[in-house]
């Protein structure tokens, strides 16, 4: 199957650092299609020339997140809900490109332009039926997040310590979705309005599985293949006001 990554992503300095960083990952993906939508009124040419470079396979929308959504508060605030308009933009592409009954099998799987993404983890989500999970490092305050997987390999709860009595207490990062399970349940989008901070995720999957339905994978969330990294803001003081260096060169 394809495996269809599901990426949100807005200008700032670090941005092409950022994308040239998981393109580098992805070329090492067989079968990869890259649905890069950036939060943005336009399509912007740094973007579209990186994507044009980096010999990928893939899609490049875009859809701006209304201001209303965006500023309130610290940049951090849990309550704003990061990239969810533009996932959902991408799961509507999926459903209009691609019909319920064709042959063509996918998988889908959000990766967020900051995380660090092992190659072992698209083998993993290869050979989802309905829903995948396994453990994501550096989220909720923990060396990692994970599924709770009893003995029988069923997924059981979730070793967090915020909020375990989520109904998927998952971070965006650890888990895949079989694209046919998207498609059969074409009303499925994340929630945008009145979602609590950690319940975005619970939001999509409830709409699509039960508890009883994960199937674990990475050794039954043994194994750490992603990492929930942040990048540090750089700082920019010495460019002053009207800026130092020369503002043609695209960093
Ligand atoms: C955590 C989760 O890992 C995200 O999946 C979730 O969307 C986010 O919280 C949230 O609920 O707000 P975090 O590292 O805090 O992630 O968020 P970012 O990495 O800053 O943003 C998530 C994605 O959205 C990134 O791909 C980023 O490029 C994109 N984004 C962020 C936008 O498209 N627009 C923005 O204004 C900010
Ligand atoms: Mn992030």
């Amino acid at each position: 199957p394809t495996i269809h990554v599901i990426t949100p992503t807005y200008s700032r300095p670090v941005q092409k650092a950022e994308l040239t960083r998981l393109a580098n990952t992805f070329l090492h993906v067989p079968n990869l299609h890259w649905i890069l939508v950036e939060d943005s009124q336009r399509r912007t040419p740094l973007v579209t020339r990186l994507l044009r470079e980096m010999g990928l396979n893939y899609t490049h929308l875009n859809v701006e997140t209304p201001r209303n959504y965006k500023l309130r508060g610290d940049t951090r605030d849990p309550r704003i809900p990061r990239g969810t308009m533009q996932r959902n933009l991408a799961l509507r592409w999926l459903r209009e490109t691609f019909n319920s009954n064709s042959s063509q099998t996918g998988i889908v799987y959000f990766a967020d332009d900051d995380n660090t993404y092992s190659l072992e983890l698209f083998e993993e989500m290869r050979s989802t039926r309905k829903v995948s999970v396994w453990p994501v490092a550096f989220v909720g305050g923990l060396r990692y997040e994970s599924p709770k997987v009893n003995a029988a390999g069923k997924v059981y709860g979730w070793k967090t310590v915020f909020d375990p009595h989520r109904p998927f207490a998952i971070d965006m990062a650890g888990f895949a979705i079989n694209l046919r399970l998207i498609l059969f349940k074409p009303q499925a989008y994340f929630k945008l309005r009145g979602v609590k901070g950690g319940y975005q995720e619970s939001s999509l999957l409830r709409e699509l599985v039960t508890l009883s339905d994960l199937e674990p994978k990475a050794a039954n969330c043994t194994k750490i293949l992603v990492w929930h990294t942040r990048t540090e803001k750089p700082v920019l003081v010495n460019e002053g006001k009207k800026g130092f260096t020369d503002p043609n060169v695209e960093i």
